[in-house]
């Protein structure tokens, strides 16, 4: 836990009580994407402050949520979406298992309703969503995980072993989710649920070209539904408003929302579905629509939504893009150093993998001047380490040259 004491923050700085500051390297856990402080989200807020406080659908005519629904789906080009308002990236995930299976049903009459990941990936900290995920450092006993767990490598060579050959992964690893699919048989699986860019479960791994599209491809031509976690990477965390959008023909089914939507303002999430697939789950045959919970489609949550995409709508998309090439070519001229292992990542996501041990030493030598980082491990044997550098996305020219000079200095110091 990092022992400096935060009293005030504004855009990617945190201030302690002495005056000094301290850049946010991380935003926060990933999702302070539009900075702290913004005053178009505090003026969202108090808008609504002032009509009411409470209300969502089930209880009064749900306004502003429905302008966050629209706003939301045209900002990430699906603007036919429907769409499911939650509270967190666990929620999501789980309210997009259960319409995942129910479509499934509907569609295509699948006796079970299996959900298969990859060995590399995280989607969350309730019981089911730990044990589904291939995050290792955090998985249930074997005995509490349901008897569930990852079923296909992720296509990354620390995770997707090629036996003695040293060939580097690319589209045919999507071959390993046929096989899943198949051993299974696809009458038993609803869905295939991925990040699609790596996210902190072993850092930042950018799949190969053509690997998503193919991953679509195997699923289509076996009726399994396609979801994208987009928890960490959705909302222009990787340059684009989704990180499928890298990819041509990577779209998927079903997509989740979260870290980027509520900004780090308020607790929101997003679960949309495409417009062929969503009104199955009205059909006479489905099951009823999963339970959203009390404090999902909030009308506040709803403001500070809506404020975080004024910001990151206001944001000006080739300077963005431009700023995170640069983080990025910075980054990755950090492979020269010793301690360097490895950098990799797009747009304003990266991590550098470091030398065995050298983690908490880097966080340390980062601090001292002056960077707040998210520390990563997990990938491979023995167990990667390093930073994850992700910068809020409102962040300056001179922010990015500061941060990568500090992480620099950092690295060089622990090469030493
Ligand atoms: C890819 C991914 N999915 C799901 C989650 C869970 O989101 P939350 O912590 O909001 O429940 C996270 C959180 O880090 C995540 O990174």
């Amino acid at each position: 836990m990092p022992d400096f004491e935060v009293v005030g923050a504004e855009g990617p700085w945190l201030y302690r009580a002495d005056g000094s500051r301290i850049f946010d390297g991380s935003s926060g856990l990933l999702c302070v994407n539009a900075g702290q402080g913004s005053r178009k989200v505090l003026s969202r807020i108090e808008h609504q402050f002032s009509r009411y406080t409470f209300g969502g659908p089930a209880v009064v005519q749900p306004r502003i949520q429905l302008e966050l629904v629209d706003r939301l789906c045209r900002a990430v080009g699906r603007p036919e979406d429907s769409v499911a308002l939650l509270t967190c990236g666990t929620l999501g995930v789980e309210i997009a298992v259960s319409m995942a299976r129910n479509i499934a049903r509907v569609r295509n009459g699948k006796r079970r309703g299996d959900i298969l990941t990859s060995n590399l990936s995280y989607h969350g900290t309730s019981a089911f969503t730990l044990a589904i995920g291939g995050n290792q450092v955090r998985r249930p006993r074997p005995e509490d995980a349901f008897g569930l767990g990852p079923s296909f490598p992720a296509p990354y060579p620390p995770a997707h072993n090629h036996g003695h050959t040293a060939r580097p992964c690319d589209a045919s690893c999507a071959d390993e989710v046929a096989k899943a699919i198949d051993a299974k048989g696809e009458e038993n699986v609803a869905a295939v649920l991925l990040e699609p860019v790596n996210g902190t479960t072993g850092g930042a791994f950018v799949p190969p070209d053509g690997y998503l599209r193919r991953v679509s491809e195997i699923c289509r031509e076996r009726n399994v539904l396609v979801i994208h976690d987009e928890v960490l990477t959705g909302l222009w965390r990787t340059g684009t408003p989704l990180a499928s959008a890298h990819w041509e023909g990577a779209e998927p089914d079903l997509c989740i929302l979260s870290k980027g939507l509520g900004g780090g303002y308020t607790s929101a999430a997003a679960v949309l579905v495409s417009p062929q697939l969503a009104p199955l789950l009205k059909h006479d045959s489905a099951d009823p629509l999963p339970p959203m919970g009390t404090m999902s489609a909030h009308p506040l949550q709803a403001a500070a939504c809506l404020g975080v995409l004024d910001e990151l709508e206001a944001m000006d998309f080739n300077a963005l893009q431009a700023r995170g090439d640069r983080l990025g070519n910075a980054l990755r001229s950090l492979c020269d150093l010793p301690s360097v292992r490895d950098v990799r990542g797009i747009g304003h996501l990266y991590a550098v993998e470091l030398a065995s041990g050298q983690l908490w030493p880097a966080m340390k030598e980062a601090e001292a001047r002056g960077v707040f980082l998210y520390p990563f491990t997990g990938a491979g044997h023995p167990r990667s380490e390093g930073f994850v550098v992700a910068p809020p996305l409102n962040s300056t020219d001179e922010d990015i040259s500061f941060l990568a000079e500090a992480l620099r200095g950092a690295a060089a110091a622990i090469s030493d």
